[in-house]
């Protein structure tokens, strides 16, 4: 969220910053230990260090802090300007809230369109991703979260959810339609796993055929 708070305010002051830092290890295990002096410098940080972080991937440790080694990323260009300028003017139409779900959801009325994108239960086809969504998110939130989606579409919201293919979740969508997508995963850590993924959305509209 202040990432995209630091983009929304000053575009240029974020490019700026991220482009004095080079991309390599020893530059990039220093802009990792940065603890940012402002906004700018904080959405530069997230921004380099997911480009530049190994898969892109986000991790933190016990005490909360981001400990993905170096990536080797295939080009050092990490975001171009006028993909932060566009994004920036974007933004400026967004309201950005920070919170858990139910306090954002609360605000969806008759017809509005809520995309939810919550992480994924555990066992993401071996992405291991587990303790990712076991600390933060359990599966009482994930039926916390269907529950409310359900009440949504009583409701009139039109609501479209995103999660890993698995039987217990279609169980918490029952109601909703469900089409089933396969997409190349880059997030594997072992590479031989980096394969296809299945995963659901659910809607309350009736999707068109592709
Ligand atoms: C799969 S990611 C969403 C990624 C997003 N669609 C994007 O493209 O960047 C799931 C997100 O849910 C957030 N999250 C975790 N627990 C939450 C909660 N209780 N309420 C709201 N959001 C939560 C996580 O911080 C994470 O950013």
């Amino acid at each position: 969220m202040r990432t995209y708070e630091g983009v929304r305010a000053n575009p240029r002051a974020v490019f700026d910053r991220y482009s004095a830092w080079q991309v390599n290890k020893d530059a990039y295990l220093e802009v990792r230990g940065l603890r940012p002096a402002d906004v700018s410098e904080a959405a530069a940080q997230f921004i380099y260090l997911n480009k530049t972080a190994w898969n892109g991937l986000y991790r933190v440790n016990r005490s909360g802090q981001f400990n993905v080694p170096f990536g080797l990323p295939k080009s050092s260009n990490i975001v171009a300007l006028d993909a932060l300028t566009a994004a920036a003017a974007l933004l400026k139409r967004a309201t950005i809230n920070h919170g858990d779900f139910e306090q954002t959801l609360s605000t969806a009325e008759p017809n509005d369109l809520v995309f939810v994108d919550p992480p994924y239960v555990t066992a993401h086809n071996d992405n291991g991703f587990v303790h990712y969504n076991e600390t933060l998110f359990s599966w009482s939130d994930q039926e916390r979260l269907a529950r409310r989606c359900a009440d949504l579409r009583e409701n009139g919201v039109h609501v479209i959810v995103t999660n890993a293919a698995h039987a217990s979740v279609r169980d918490l969508y029952a109601g909703f339609y469900v089409t089933e997508i396969t997409r190349h995963s880059t997030l594997a850590g072992n590479p031989a796993k980096r394969r296809s993924v299945k995963e659901l959305i659910f809607s309350t509209q009736r999707p068109r055929e592709a």
